[in-house]
């Protein structure tokens, strides 16, 4: 079979398109600059790369208004800006967890409606534009690293044809019919960047069209982007956005039951040194992200247990007594304000064209995200016949949601999405 196959590949690869068959066949010379305008393909848009939750950089800085829980908590006061956990050690040697958590820690204005710092504590995300995102040093394979390498292979280059948008991960992106500061603010500045990245490639190529721009979103970069893409005006996508490519979204219309586990039980997601889930446990019940991802009972129905104890039994419907029970009434509020939009199964499509990639055929989906919520959002995506037209839902078996990005045989696929998009 495989000798076979291989005798008539190179006819095969004939077949394809110009930029897949390159894709396969990796250019024997590598001396294309990046920069020369002559290597950026007829067929190549910008990218934006919206990465997964881990890969944001947060920096704080505290002001006089700031009252630390302990002095130590407040060494930082008056001295600028500083990354929460970017001195990774430094935050175990000095004893500096707690204050991470505090600093970290979101409070919920219930006048508002809003989740916001700690006072005194200002926060702000740096980098944005550019892909230098988070790294992880147990695994620098993570934050889109080898798709970025992938990318610049072919041809792509950072702050040229490359960008990236980091965000606040505390924060959900607000769906229909809710608002967020923190939201508006960043959409404001990712509109910004790609017009600035269409027009870059505009003025290279003198006298040429506009060109649009490829969003990319990864886990829950993919809800930020498209919950971006939903906030913008119709004519502003149909003037800027090419496609968006959505690699193991997570779903915020339906949730996912990991996010009851990083409320019930904290998370590790994050890699500070010398903590455990457990430790930073009451961080991540401040976090609106978390809150707003749990799976919602329109999808996740109400007759099935989605947390089993001794006591009691918890469908998605019971999340709010889940949430009290634990000893977090104070996510109760801003718990049911989140979900209250959704009780009603809400969807908009974003009307542009949209390729989804997803693992699944583990367990119940791919590790992360449930199968049940990967096939509601491909439901609601062609629901709209205009949406449905120009819907691509792509499901690798066996991949998951920690390699999908990462290993080989999944990238590729990726990869060539993103070459497909660039081509249509
Ligand atoms: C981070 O490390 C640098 C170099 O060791 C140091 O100057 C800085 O004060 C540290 N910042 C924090 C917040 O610990
Ligand atoms: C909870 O669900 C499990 C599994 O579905 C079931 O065996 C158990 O009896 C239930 N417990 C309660 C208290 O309802």
């Amino acid at each position: 079979m495989a000798p076979f196959f291989m005798r008539f590949m190179p006819l095969l690869l004939l077949l394809l398109p110009t930029a897949i068959r390159e894709y396969y066949y990796p250019p024997v010379a590598t001396n294309r600059r990046p920069n020369d305008a002559t290597a950026i393909d007829e067929v190549r848009h910008p990218i934006v790369l919206v990465p997964g939750a881990s890969c944001s950089v947060l920096e704080a800085r505290l002001t006089d208004t700031y009252r630390p829980s302990t002095p130590r908590c407040g060494a930082m006061k008056g001295k600028g800006w500083f990354g929460l956990w970017q001195n990774r050690s430094e935050v175990a040697e000095h004893d500096y967890v707690p204050c991470f958590v505090e600093q970290m820690s979101l409070v919920y204005d219930p006048d508002a409606n809003e989740c916001r710092n700690l006072p005194g504590v200002e926060t702000r995300v740096p980098n944005f534009g550019s892909t230098v995102f988070q790294r992880n040093p147990e695994h620098t394979d993570w934050c889109l690293a080898v798709l970025k390498k992938e990318l610049e292979r072919l041809g792509y280059h950072d702050g040229d044809t490359l960008f990236g948008a980091a965000y606040d991960l505390r924060h959900a992106p607000p769906i229909p019919g809710q608002s967020s500061r923190v939201y508006d603010r960043y959409f404001w500045q990712l509109m910004t960047l790609v017009e600035d990245a269409s027009r870059r490639q505009q003025q290279q190529q003198q006298g040429r069209r506009k060109k649009k721009v490829i969003l990319f979103g990864h886990s829950m970069g993919g809800m930020v982007a498209l919950e971006f893409v939903r906030a913008t005006p119709p004519a502003w996508r149909e003037e800027y956005i090419k496609h968006l490519v959505l690699v193991a979204p997570l779903p915020a219309s339906s949730g996912f039951t990991e996010s009851v586990k990083y409320f019930v039980s904290g998370s590790e997601m994050l890699h500070v040194p010398a903590t455990t889930a457990m430790s930073l446990r009451p961080m991540w019940r401040t976090f609106e992200s978390v809150i707003a991802a749990f799976p919602s009972p329109a999808v996740f129905g109400d007759d099935k247990p989605l947390v089993v104890t001794g006591r009691r039994n918890y469908t998605a419907r019971d999340m709010a007594d889940l949430l009290a029970d634990v000893g977090a009434a104070g996510a109760v509020e801003p718990f049911r304000r989140l979900e209250l939009p959704k009780a009603r199964r809400y969807f908009e499509p974003p009307m542009v064209p949209v390729t989804c990639v997803n693992g699944v055929g583990n367990g119940d989906g791919e590790g992360t995200i449930n199968l049940i919520s990967m096939l509601a959002f491909d439901e609601d995506m062609r629901r709209e016949p205009g949406q449905r037209k120009q819907y691509k839902s792509i499901k690798l078996h066996g991949a998951q949601h920690s390699n999908i990005l990462t290993q080989e045989r999944w990238l590729k696929r990726v990869i060539q999405e993103i070459l497909e998009a660039n081509r249509i």
